[in-house]
Order: C-alpha cells, then structure tokens, then sequence
C-alpha cells in the first residue's frame, strides 16, 4: 500500500477518490496541500493525488523533493483556459494593477503574476494588497465573490473564467434540492455563481466547509460543491446527512487518479514534475509570497 512505502509522501486533494484519501499520507484542500508540501514532507519522493497544477505548486514550493504528478492527464479545466499572454495583454491594459493568480492555474501564468490565492484566502490576499486596483485571474465567480468583501476595484480575467463543474450548478437546482429538504443549511463553494452563492448559508473552501460541518448544529446539509467532499463530510460529522446540491457534481479529472495509477506511478518513479526556470523562480515567488500574506 502506498502509504507504507518509506521513500514516499501521498498527498491528496479532498475531490479524489474516497480510497485514494483513505491511502494517502494527508488530505486537504489547495492551501493546505500547498502548506503541507512546503513543510510537511521528509521523504525523497512526493505523490501528489490531485489536478495538474497542485502537483505543480508541490513541486514549486518543495524543489529539493522529487514530485510524481500520477495522472498527467488530470487537468483542472480553468486552468487550462487562460495563457500567461492573457495576463499580460491585461497587464497591458492596467499598468498600475496587482495581479492575483488562482492558485488554479499553470506554472506559466503563476509566472506572470504578483502573487496567487485560493479561495481559502483569496480575500485577505487580496485586502492585504497594496494596489488599489487587481487583475484577478481566471475565476470570475470567485472574483466577484472577492469583490463583494473588498474596498479594492476588482477586474477578472478573463471576462468568462470559470469551473465548468461549479458553473454549471444553477440557483433553481439549489433551490429544487431545497425544497426536498426542508430546513436543511446549504453550503457552496466561491467557485459557483453569485447568484448560487445568493441562495447559501455558508460559503467556503473545501476545508472551510469540512470544518463549517463539525460545528454546525444542522442535521442536513445541502453541498454545493464536487461530490469528492462528501465521504469527507460524513466522516467529520457523523449523524448528519449530506445532499449534493446537483448529481452533476463531477470533476472527472480528479477522478482519474486512482489507486492502481497511483501504484504504478511509485513503482516506476514517475512522471515527474519539471517546470524549467525562469519560469519556475517567478512561479514560486508568487506562490511564497501568497504563503506569506496568509500567515496568521
Ligand atoms: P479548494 O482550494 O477549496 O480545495 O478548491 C480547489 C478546487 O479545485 C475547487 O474546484
Ligand atoms: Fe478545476 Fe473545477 Fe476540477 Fe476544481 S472542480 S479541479 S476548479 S475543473
């Protein structure tokens, strides 16, 4: 089993496969395996169960340690939407502009910008900026999410970033799922529209909302979020019940890390996550300087 194997840390992101948790060495969400890979792995060889770019920022933030991506093909679809020539064309366009990455996208476009988030911290970042205008990329939802808690002029990048799997949730499935639970508290994530995020109790990361679970005193919870959290929320707060908002809460990309995968991956020690400099310098800059900011 992957987690007895000396040589290797597995981390996982809380989307994954609920077998693929079970084996790993941490769960969590993208702060937190960002953290977690910076000064928690004393193993040569670190596994990183999750999309592309969390193995990429593994890799940024721990460059002594050999990073194994297992899946390449498991790409977060955002961030394949945005280049960094779109974050400079905007650069262009407001000179006097922060930019502010998502920790969900490529090393590349990290490259090109001041400092990234997640949507664990992304208003404090953004707050604790010095410009008073920011560039903030490629999340619209979240963007506007950040907005609404800021003084800040706020302008997202591209104009129709988004998750297609949170994006895709609607405000009247919300409400439907409401319906047949009365009394239940919703909970979303900042990836889905505003207008769902109207219809919430509770908005968070996905650890925001493990952590929202075991303290909430509801005995059924609407999860507008990728269904990969559910086994987790069980598991935090046993007794009570959890309803995807939607059955079309699926990010097949993480699901394609699955344990034989993940196996084959140790056993051949790879592939391995390289991101050639320069790009890799300015990438983790942006990435310490997030690490930074959010401390405390
Ligand atoms: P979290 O940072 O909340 O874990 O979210 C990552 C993600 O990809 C959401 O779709
Ligand atoms: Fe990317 Fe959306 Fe999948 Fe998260 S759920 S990894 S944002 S495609």
């Amino acid at each position: 089993m992957t987690t007895h194997h000396p040589d290797v840390t597995l981390l996982a992101h809380n989307y994954v496969r609920p077998d693929v948790q079970a084996a790993a060495d941490f769960v969590g969400d993208s702060l937190e395996l960002a953290r977690l890979a910076r000064d928690r792995v004393d193993t040569p060889y670190l596994v990183v169960a999750g999309v592309d770019f969390m193995a990429e920022t593994a890799c940024l933030l721990n460059p002594t340690k050999t990073v194994i991506h297992p899946e390449p093909f498991s790409r977060c679809a955002m961030a394949l939407r945005l280049t960094p020539e779109d974050v400079l064309a905007a650069r262009k366009r407001y000179p006097d502009a922060a930019v502010v990455a998502y920790v969900n996208t490529s090393a590349e476009v990290k490259a090109v910008s001041d400092v990234c988030c997640t949507s664990a911290n992304a208003v404090d970042i953004v707050n604790a900026l010095e410009e008073e205008t920011v560039l903030f990329v490629p999340d619209r939802n979240l963007a506007l999410y950040v907005a609404a808690r800021s003084d800040k002029r706020v302008i997202h990048v591209p104009a129709n970033g988004c998750c297609p799997v949170h994006h895709a949730l609607t405000a009247e499935q919300v409400r439907e799922t409401r319906r047949s639970y009365p009394g239940a508290e919703v909970m979303v994530h900042p990836e889905t529209t505003p207008e769902v995020q109207a219809e919430a109790d509770f908005i968070g990361s996905t650890s925001g909302m493990l952590k929202h679970a075991v303290q909430s005193t509801s005995r059924t919870m609407i999860v507008g979020t990728e269904i990969g959290l559910i086994p987790l929320l069980e598991k935090a707060a046993p007794g009570r019940r959890f309803i995807p908002a939607s059955p079309y809460l699926v990010c097949t990309d993480m699901k394609m890390i699955t344990l034989d995968v993940i196996e084959e991956a140790i056993e051949r020690k790879g592939p391995i996550v390289t991101i050639p400099e320069p790009i890799a310098s300015r990438a983790r800059n942006a990435l310490e300087r997030m690490l930074t900011l959010s401390r405390g």
